[in-house]
């Protein structure tokens, strides 16, 4: 059984990734430092895949722990998640997630390396597009200056990534550009764990819905969208953590340097309003809403041509919106109790 590093793999997407890696015969190592995420996580992934999980707490940027963990298993790939992810907070310390994000992807590059491990699945973002000049965006579109910090370590950790790559003529690596995942294990054990007030759309709603918040604000009407609302491509995390599992059976299976940066979407775009609707009818919860001013730096719209991550990956998102909101739904409400 292979041993596959886990940065970060007591997040939302990490704790869904070791959960698919397990039931695709990989043995996830896992560092987490439970900056966003509970060490509760842990023993919800052991419920789910009815075994024991290997866990280092601590941070990407300590380098004797990482030298420990590659010395006391033998590391066949890496999935690197772990980084700060909230965009608001980026622009207010932009410090915090350029040494976080940064720091760790190189610290964990350098030991990798001491290591002789070169296959690495990097957790990129879409947001390397910003408002893309063409939609569907696909993979050869024009990286855009970010509009946050946040932003910028994703392009910043891909340069990297590429640059090591031309370096090493036997590294390898691909970049998965996430659009936005949403939904929860179906099991509802594991899903996302937002900290104090959320930011994303999702959580949002289900916050909302249960009666945490008062009311959902719709961040701007007036984009040139069929309702007005922004367009986002809503990915449920299990489809989300499988396209993983495939890019490091690519990434195994090659015996040549690579660097590919993919899509990781469903490919079909829908607005905030279709959201709440779709939100509305597989919850039977009517959802207190209202229309707000446009939140700034936001894209009108961004949706994935998924037609590389097929090609190359031989994988393509399998759940429908629907299912994704009663997972994130069902999740929601073992929160509330
Ligand atoms: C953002 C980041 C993305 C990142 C993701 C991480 C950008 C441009 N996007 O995605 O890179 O990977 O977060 O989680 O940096 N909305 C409301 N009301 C709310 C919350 C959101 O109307 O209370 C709307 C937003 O205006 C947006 C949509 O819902 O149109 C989705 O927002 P959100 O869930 O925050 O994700 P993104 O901004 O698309």
């Amino acid at each position: 059984m292979k041993n596959i590093l886990v940065t970060g793999g007591l997040g939302f997407i990490g704790s869904h990734t070791c959960v698919e890696l397990i039931h695709s015969g990989f043995n996830p190592i896992v560092i987490d430092n439970l900056d966003n995420s509970e060490i509760w996580i842990k023993d919800r992934i052991e419920k789910i895949v009815d075994r024991s999980i290997v866990f280092y707490q601590g941070d990407c940027r300590d380098e004797n722990l990482l030298r420990t963990i590659f010395k006391e298993n033998s590391i066949s790939g890496i999935i690197h998640f772990a980084a700060h992810k909230a965009v608001g907070e980026s622009v207010q310390q932009p410090l915090k997630y350029y040494d976080n994000n940064i720091g760790g992807l190189v610290t964990v590059l350098k030991v990798a390396q001491e290591n002789n491990c070169s296959n690495l699945v990097f957790s990129s973002s879409c947001t390397v597009y910003g408002t893309p000049d063409q939609l569907p965006v696909d993979e050869s579109a024009q990286i855009k200056t970010a509009e946050s910090p946040y932003g910028t370590t994703k392009i910043i950790c891909e340069k990297i990534i590429q640059d090591l790559v031309r370096a090493n003529k036997d590294y390898k690596s691909i970049l998965l550009r996430y659009f936005n995942p949403i939904g929860a294990h179906e099991s509802s054990l594991i899903g996302e764990l937002p900290l104090g007030v959320p930011s994303n759309l999702v959580p949002y709603i289900t916050q909302t819905a249960a009666g945490l918040r008062e009311s959902l604000t719709v961040f701007g009407s007036d984009y040139q969208t069929k309702d007005g609302s922004c367009v986002r491509d809503f990915i449920h995390v299990t489809d989300l953590a499988k396209a993983h599992i495939k890019a490091l059976d690519f990434l195994l299976q090659k015996n040549e340097g690579t660097c590919e940066a993919v899509n990781i979407g469903t490919g079909h775009g829908n607005t905030v309003l279709e959201l709440i609707s779709t939100f509305e009818e597989v919850s039977e919860q009517k959802l207190n809403y209202e229309i707000g001013a446009r939140r700034s730096g936001d894209v009108e719209a961004v949706y994935a041509d998924s037609k590389k991550s097929r090609s190359l990956l031989g994988w393509e998102a399998e759940i429908s919106l629907e299912k994704s909101l009663l997972d994130a739904w069902n999740w929601q409400k073992t929160l509330a109790k």
